[in-house]
């Protein structure tokens, strides 16, 4: 990328500050069920794959959360038609009528960069600002803009922006020198219009990139998941509308499933979907938390003992990143001692530090402890774990320093002595919708204060 004149990451959390404070007394089992919401990762994403289509598109299971309305004001600045009311969404991407995305709008999470694709489509230029989300690593996005360039796309930095130039797009080979989430979707987005077929080889497979291909399939693409982390997509002129039903959220429903196992409960997970979850399942049955598959969501329940594990998070099929934080919580409550090593983000254990404040025995190591090295060997981040439990935890004022390790916050203040006061919990509605009355409607004891 040419003119590299001012960082293109903002560190801005008070995007999300407001002042407000969830209370929570500790020591309650949460029983009961609960309904997962659309998936964050696949919804956000899917709103601005709507732009691409000449018709309005329907996406249905819409979470109400933070992101996703961050995600419809900056669609509504660019002039798009919006609805959304019931977890439903109409786009009406025919009304965009602006290349340049305004800056107060790209603080609070990392989706504006995934309109180059679709705006490029339609003016042949795009102008974003730089961008925001969790504070999880310094998050480049470098795959994103070479694969670009190889589409044809000559990509500047001006004064803080991102600014694309296209007059149309054109198919590529491309190989991703990592299997980015997010570049896989840029480029997605940007090869279903483009002139020809592109591959895009070692790129990410998650469930919600397939639910994202399936929405593109019915707007009229011709998209295919082959083997070996290629996809394949033969550019097509033009799109069309479409109804789609966001997939279920499985970080979300990993998190209640560990809050039934800590707080000696037993939780139905309405919607919770096995195919997506393998590994997160394989991993809890080695420490011991009960299980059961049923017709439309996985019961949950609990266990006396939990034994430790040797954990490594990975790229789909692997197991998430984003369940990390919670499972970490889970190890503090097993007897022994469990390493966990982070090889997506280099710096994801940063909130263990106030864990430890809570009495949990957490010591972070930079070596590669798992069974594998990473990308990350011998760069001196902190992305290994050794976790020593059971430990008892004790209620604390915390304040949440990113979406996931909020959760594991949540968990912490449900199982400890006393009340816990969190902050920062704008952070969390960005990603969790209802999280106090789904909460409360388990049995916890938690309100806004
Ligand atoms: N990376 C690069 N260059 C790039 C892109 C990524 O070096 O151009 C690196 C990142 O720095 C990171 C790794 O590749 O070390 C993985 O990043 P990826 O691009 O896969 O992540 P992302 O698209 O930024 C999405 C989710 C994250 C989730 C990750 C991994 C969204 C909006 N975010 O991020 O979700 O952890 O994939 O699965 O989809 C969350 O929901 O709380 C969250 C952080």
């Amino acid at each position: 990328m040419k003119n590299s004149k001012k960082p293109l990451v903002k560190k801005d959390g008070a995007a999300f500050e407001d002042g407000r404070a969830y209370l929570l007394k500790g020591g309650r089992s949460l029983s009961g069920e609960v309904a997962v919401s659309g998936a964050k990762n696949a919804a956000t994403k899917q709103l601005v794959a709507a732009l691409l289509a000449d018709e309005p598109v329907i996406l249905n299971n819409v979470p109400d959360i933070g992101d996703v309305r961050a995600t419809l004001d900056m669609l509504r600045e660019l002039g798009v038609g919006v609805e959304f009311a019931n977890n439903r969404a109409v786009i009406d991407g025919r009304k965009l009528k602006t290349s340049e995305v305004a800056e107060a709008l790209t603080r609070k999470n990392r989706i504006p960069i995934l309109l180059l694709g679709p705006l490029l489509h339609r003016f042949g230029e795009a102008r974003i600002p730089a961008l925001g989300g969790c504070q999880i690593g310094p998050r480049p996005v470098n795959i994103h803009l070479d694969g670009l360039a190889q589409m044809g796309a000559d990509i500047s930095n001006e004064d803080g922006y991102f600014v694309a130039r296209a007059k149309r797009l054109k198919a590529a080979m491309i190989e991703l020198s990592f299997p980015s989430v997010g570049a896989t979707e840029n480029l997605i987005l940007a090869a279903v219009k483009a002139k020809g077929t592109t591959v895009i080889a070692n790129a990410a497979v998650e469930p919600e990139i397939l639910d994202t291909a399936k929405l593109l399939q019915s707007m009229g693409a011709i998209i295919n998941l082959e083997t070996n982390r290629t996809w394949v997509i033969e550019g097509v002129e033009k799109l069309h509308g479409a109804e789609h039903t966001v997939l279920s959220d499985r970080i979300e429903a990993a998190s209640f499933g560990i809050a039934a196992a800590l707080t000696k409960g037993s939780i139905f997970v309405k919607h919770a979907r096995q195919d997506d979850m393998l590994s997160f399942l394989n991993a809890i049955r080695r420490v011991g938390v009960p299980f059961k598959v049923e017709q439309d969501g996985i019961l949950f329940g609990s266990a006396d003992n939990y034994r430790p594990v040797v954990l490594e998070t990975d790229t789909h099929p692997g197991f998430m990143t984003d369940w990390q934080q919670p499972f970490v919580m889970l190890l503090t409550q097993a007897k022994g001692v469990s390493i966990v090593h982070e090889t997506i983000f280099e710096d994801r254990f940063g909130y263990t530090e106030t864990l430890v404040k809570m009495g949990a025995h957490i010591q972070l190591h930079s070596d590669c402890l798992g069974s594998k090295n990473c990308r990350f060997k011998h760069k001196n981040f902190m992305h290994s774990c050794i976790v020593s439990g059971p430990t008892p935890l004790t209620a604390a004022d915390v304040c949440i320093p990113d979406l996931r390790a909020g959760f594991s916050y949540l968990l912490a203040a449900l199982m400890a002595k006393g009340e816990s006061r969190v902050t920062g919990v704008g952070i969390i509605e960005r990603g969790y919708e209802d999280i106090i009355g789904k909460l409360q409607k388990l049995g916890a004891d938690i309100k806004v204060g």
